[in-house]
Parts: C-alpha cells; sequence; structure tokens
C-alpha cells in the first residue's frame, strides 16, 4: 500500500489529508506538523524554504514515504521548486485556489485569505495574472487566524468576534460604484483556515462561497497514486504523527491525532537519529 506524508507546519495540513483519505481510505498516512518552526506565515521566505527542506528530508526517511504532500500553502509558494530537485519522490504542493474561485464568482470581486506571507508571493501575483486578471482580487493575510485555528484544535472555543476582526476587510463593497460588484467568493489560501469554517460563516456580514483547495489536491494524489507501488511492501499500517518538538503544547494535539486516526504522536527523529 502506498505511503503519503502530509507535511504542515501545524494542524492546517489536517484539512488536506481528510479530503485525500476520502478519496484513498486504504492508503497509509502519516503527518508531521513542524510546530517548532510554526508560524511560517511571517518568516523571510528562505528561511521558511530552508527549513521545509530539512524537515521534509527526515520526514521522507522517517517513514520511508513514497509520496509527499505538501499540505502549506506557505511552504508550497516558495519551496516546491527545490524540494523537487532535491528529494527523490513525487511532491504534490497546495497553492490558493484562485483559479476556481475566479470561475465560480459571478460578481467578479473575490477575496484570497491566506498567510501574511502567501499574499505576497510572487507565486500567487501570478496566479492572479493567469486566473483572474479580469477580476478584483481583495487579498487579506491573517496570522491571528491560524493561532485561533491551532487553539481549536487543542479543544478551545474560537469566539466569533475574534474572526470577524481578522476578516472584516475582505467585504468590501463596491456596488454603490456598480451595481451588483461586491464580493461573492474567498479563497481559503492557507489550509487553517477550513478549521475555522463555521465561525467564518457566522462571521461573514453576507453570505459568500468558501473555496479551499483539498478536493483538488486529494485527485491529484489518487492519480499519483494510482501509478505508483509502495517501496516498502504491501502491509496496512496504520500511521504515525510527527511534530518536530514533543512540547505540552503539542501534547494536546494527541487526541485529535488519534481522533484522526494516526497511531501515535512522536518528535521527528533528528538526522543523526535517522542514520542508526
Ligand atoms: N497552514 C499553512 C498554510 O497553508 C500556514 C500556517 C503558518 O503560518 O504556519 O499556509
Amino acid at each position: 500500500m502506498v505511503r503519503i506524508g502530509i507535511f504542515d507546519s501545524g494542524v492546517g495540513g489536517l484539512t488536506v489529508y481528510q479530503a485525500i483519505k476520502s478519496t484513498l481510505p486504504d492508503a497509509n498516512f502519516y503527518y508531521c506538523s513542524d510546530n517548532e518552526f510554526h508560524p511560517y506565515g511571517t518568516k523571510a521566505d528562505d528561511a521558511v524554504a530552508q527549513r521545509t527542506l530539512d524537515v521534509c528530508s527526515r520526514f521522507v526517511m522517517a517513514a520511508e514515504l513514497d509520496l509527499l504532500v505538501i499540505a502549506c500553502n506557505t511552504a508550497s509558494t516558495v519551496a516546491l521548486g527545490l524540494l523537487r530537485s532535491k528529494l527523490n519522490l513525487p511532491i504534490v504542493g497546495v497553492v490558493p485556489a484562485i483559479k476556481p474561485a475566479a470561475e465560480k464568482s459571478a460578481s467578479g470581486v473575490i477575496g484570497l485569505l491566506a498567510t501574511p506571507a502567501t499574499i505576497k508571493r510572487i507565486y500567487v501575483d501570478e496566479l492572479i495574472q493567469r486566473f483572474a486578471s479580469d477580476h478584483h482580487v481583495i487579498r487579506v493575510g491573517s496570522s491571528r487566524l491560524v493561532e485561533l485555528a491551532e487553539e481549536k484544535a487543542r479543544g478551545s472555543v474560537v469566539p466569533v468576534e475574534l474572526v470577524r476582526e481578522e476578516i472584516k476587510s475582505l467585504f468590501v463593497d463596491f456596488s454603490r460604484i456598480e451595481k451588483s460588484m461586491r464580493l461573492d467568493t474567498v479563497v481559503l489560501g492557507c489550509t487553517h483556515f477550513p478549521l475555522l469554517r463555521d465561525e467564518l460563516l457566522q462571521a461573514s456580514p453576507w453570505p459568500v462561497q468558501w473555496i479551499d483547495s483539498g478536493s483538488a489536491i486529494a485527485s491529484r494524489v489518487q492519480n499519483l497514486a494510482s501509478g505508483l507501488e509502495s517501496k516498502i511492501g504491501k502491509s496496512r499500517d496504520q500511521g504515525t504523527a510527527w511534530v518536530t518538538r514533543k512540547d505540552s503544547s503539542a501534547a494536546q494535539l494527541e487526541p485529535l491525532m488519534l481522533r484522526f486516526g494516526f497511531r501515535v504522536l512522536l518528535e521527528l527523529p533528528r538526522p543523526d537519529q535517522l542514520l542508526d
């Protein structure tokens, strides 16, 4: 059975994992959260790219992966080229779903809600230029929402008021200038944000379509996985979830990881431990 690794800076990758698992229920899944370096969305591009490579190299070895999913927009939009040049396995990245959002928007006004790093990426400029050049795109970067999603995953209740504060600048109404020109579609360009879907719905001043990349990634992974043979045989394995630092905050994630079907939550081995 093919061994699929899901990587993110935190718990956001679980939203991508869910989408992939629903199309490939029999694959073996492994998860890696780089909680030690989290959050990625406030860090410099080079630092994120190098760190993603370091941690993913260890993850690929520790889990003996056949396929790696970078379930983090912030990492994918800056590190995919580097990862593909250094790691010898198929790699699928997650980038903001600008194209489907542009296709679905009737008003021509779409929002991009992502981390502060992602909204500034050249990769994102190019996506908008290519697929939404005739649309008005409102970009909002928020790290606070990433933290709120992390807190929710650890069992906290997220006040809708805090979410409303973070998304209010998305909801610009141009309809006074031109009738029907009002935001109607928002791209969730950070994998943490679907974890706050209920709060986002409640916090919106008017209804919009929320688009994430989960199902597109799931069908890409399904296609790739159908052509892969596992390097280490056919056995079924209830996978391991790793964190890069097993501190008390990471330990609070244990129940969630077990609920999602992982067997155990461990600290990712360091390079010297992997060579033994
Ligand atoms: N989940 C990540 C993403 O999709 C980012 C979270 C972070 O800032 O670390 O961009």
